[in-house]
């Protein structure tokens, strides 16, 4: 069954300069990327993302983690990957979400790491699941970043809405 899957990856990631690797890990897959950007990430993106997680006491932590607060890089890369068995294949390079449970050929078992306050700083964000997957892809995108028809959509007319073009 083809399923859509969201990627981030995070600030860590791309301070790391492992872009290249995780990409080129992920391309075994064989999963087709059918959108990809470079993403500021603000407070209330980063708190949406990871509201499932808002009473936990590393809530504030992996916030910040994601706006780039702790690596000096206020971005991460956002990706979906589509295929068959997307969430599974894509969950099982990026290995377990403890990075120091996650097998070491993973890719969370092979860059990331447990800060000393506690927050798994494990490089890159998978979505769980299928309905996590649509929550996560239309938090991070709209439609027409994304080069298949994943979910319904519908137009609108946007009056007087200010937007930047090339000069
Ligand atoms: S998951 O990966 O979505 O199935 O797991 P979930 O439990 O829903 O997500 C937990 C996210 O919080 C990040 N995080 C931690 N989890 C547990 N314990 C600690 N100490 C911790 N620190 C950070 C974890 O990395 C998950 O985020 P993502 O972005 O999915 O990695």
């Amino acid at each position: 069954m083809n399923q859509a899957v969201l990627v981030l990856i995070k600030p860590d990631g791309l301070k790391k300069s492992l872009t290249g690797n995780i990409l080129t890990r992920l391309s075994e897959t064989k999963l087709e990327i059918v959108a990809a950007k470079m993403a500021r990430v603000s407070k209330a993106l980063a708190e949406e993302h990871y509201k499932h997680l808002k009473d936990k006491p590393f809530f504030p932590e992996i916030v910040k983690y994601l706006q780039g607060e702790l690596h000096d890089r206020k971005k991460a890369m956002a990706l979906i990957y589509w295929g068959e068995d997307a969430i599974k294949k894509c969950r099982e390079l990026a290995g377990s979400t403890n990075p120091e449970e996650a097998e070491s050929t993973s890719i969370r078992g092979s860059y990331g790491r447990i800060t000393t306050s506690g927050v798994y700083e494990n490089v890159i964000h998978v979505s769980s699941n299928e309905p996590e997957a649509e929550r996560e892809i239309k938090l991070w995108f709209n439609p027409e970043e994304i080069i298949v028809d994943l979910y319904p959509k519908k137009s609108i007319v946007v009056k007087e809405h200010k937007k930047s073009i090339w000069a």
